[in-house]
C-alpha cells in the first residue's frame, strides 16, 4: 500500500514540496521499518531542496534525516521491542509516515521524552556531543551561529564539560539573549560597520581560544582561526554561508593549528546509540535542554522551511506526520 511523503520532483524554493504517495518502503538487511509520528527537519534539507547538499542531485527526492514513531519489529540486540517509540537517524526519505531505517541507527526514547526533543537530539545532539569529544575542562571554545540548534547543544555541553569559556559569534537579535540564557559567557555581534576580525578581537579582548567550532565558513571562520592560540583546533562541521573559506596555510604552520572537517554521515568508530544514551541521560536529569520550535501537519513542510529559512530562531522544527 502506497504511503504519504513529501516529495522534490524539481529543486526550488519551499513550494517544491510535495505531498504525495509514494510507494510502501520494505526493510532490507539490517533496516527497521517505522511507522512515522513526528519528522525532523534540519537545515540540511533546506539545501537538499535547492539541490545544494552535497552527493544528493538526485531527483525526485524525499528528505528528511530524522524520525521519531513505532519499530515494527524488535531490535535483534534487545534495545527495543515491536511497537516501542523510538528514534532514528536515516540516510533520507524521513518526510514520509513510514520508513526503512538503519537498525544500528535506531535508538529507544524513554518516556519522560518528547517527540521533539529526542528529534532535537539525534542530528542536532549527536552532531554538538560529537564537535567536543575532545574538549578538555578549562578550555575556551569559541563558536559561531547563535541561532543554531547545535549551537544551543555545544554551549550547554561545553559548560557541563568545564570549559573555562564559551564566547558565541552571532548575526544578532533575540538569538543572542538565547545563549547567553543557555551559558555562554560572551556574544559577539558579526554584523555591523567594523569587520568580524576587529569585533572579534576587541570583543574576545585578546584572549586567545583552545577551540574554534565553525558552520558558516568564508570570512567568519578565518576570522575565528586568526583566535586560536597556538596549538588550537578548529572544527567545521558547515558552510551555512555559501563559501568555503580561504585558510592561510602559512598561519596553521606558525601556529600549529589543526583544522578538521566533521559530518555525522561518517560512522567512523562510534556508536549513535552510545552518545544518545548520554544524551537522553542528561535530558531527563535536567541538565541538557534543546530549544524547541513549531510543529508543522506533514502537508506544510513547505511552511516549515519558511519557517527555518527566516533565520529568526526559532528553535527545532518539526513535521507531525500523522496530521496532514
Ligand atoms: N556536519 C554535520 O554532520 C552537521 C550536522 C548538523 C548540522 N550541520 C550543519 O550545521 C549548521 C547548523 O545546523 P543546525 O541544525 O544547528 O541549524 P539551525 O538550527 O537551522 O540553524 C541554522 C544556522 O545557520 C545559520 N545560517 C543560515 N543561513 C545562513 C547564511 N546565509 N549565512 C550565515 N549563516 C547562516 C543561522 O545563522 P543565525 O544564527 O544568524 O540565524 C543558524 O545559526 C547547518 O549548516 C547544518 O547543515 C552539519
Amino acid at each position: 500500500m502506497p504511503v504519504l511523503a513529501i516529495r522534490v520532483n524539481d529543486f526550488g524554493d519551499p513550494s517544491v514540496l510535495s505531498l504525495e504517495e509514494v510507494p510502501d518502503p520494505v526493510a532490507g538487511a539490517g533496516q527497521t521499518l517505522i511507522e512515522v509520528d513526528t519528522a525532523g527537519v534540519n537545515y540540511g534539507d533546506l539545501l537538499v531542496r535547492r539541490g545544494e547538499y552535497f552527493g544528493r542531485k538526485a531527483l525526485p527526492v524525499i528528505p528528511g534525516w530524522e524520525v521519531v514513531g513505532s519499530a515494527a519489529t524488535p531490535d535483534p540486540d534487545g534495545a527495543f521491542e515491536a511497537g516501542d517509540r523510538v528514534v532514528a537517524l536515516l540516510d533520507g526519505r524521513g518526510y514520509a509516515r513510514k520508513v526503512a531505517a538503519p537498525t544500528r541507527d535506531v535508538v529507544p526514547v524513554p518516556d519522560g521524552v518528547s517527540d521533539k526533543v529526542a528529534l532535537a537530539m539525534i542530528i542536532q545532539g549527536a552532531t554538538a556531543w560529537r564537535l567536543l569529544e575532545d574538549m578538555k575542562p578549562d578550555q575556551r571554545v569559541l563558536i559561531s551561529g547563535a541561532g543554531s540548534g547545535v549551537t544551543h547543544l555545544v554551549v550547554q555541553l561545553a559548560r557541563l564539560r568545564g570549559a573555562a569559556e564559551v564566547a558565541v559569534v552571532s548575526s544578532g537579535g533575540e538569538k543572542s539573549n538565547r545563549v547567553l540564557d543557555l551559558g555562554a559567557d560572551l556574544v559577539v555581534r558579526s554584523d555591523g560597520d567594523e569587520t568580524l576580525k576587529e569585533r572579534l578581537t576587541e570583543g574576545l579582548g585578546g584572549r586567545k581560544f583552545d577551540l574554534a567550532i565553525d558552520m558558516i565558513g568564508g570570512e567568519t571562520l578565518q576570522a575565528m582561526l586568526r583566535q586560536l592560540r597556538p596549538g588550537g583546533r578548529a572544527v567545521i562541521y558547515g558552510v551555512a554561508g555559501g563559501e568555503p573559506a580561504k585558510v592561510n596555510t602559512g598561519a596553521l604552520l606558525k601556529n600549529g593549528l589543526t583544522v578538521y572537517g566533521l559530518w555525522l554521515g561518517h560512522s567512523d568508530g562510534w556508536s549513535l546509540r552510545e552518545i544518545m544514551g548520554r544524551l537522553f541521560e542528561l535530558v531527563e536529569a535536567g541538565q541538557l535542554a534543546p530549544t524547541l520550535g513549531p510543529a508543522f501537519p506533514l502537508a506544510r513542510a513547505d511552511d516549515a522551511h519558511r519557517a527555518v529559512e527566516a533565520r529568526t530562531g526559532v528553535g527545532k522544527v518539526v513535521l507531525d506526520c500523522r496530521e496532514v
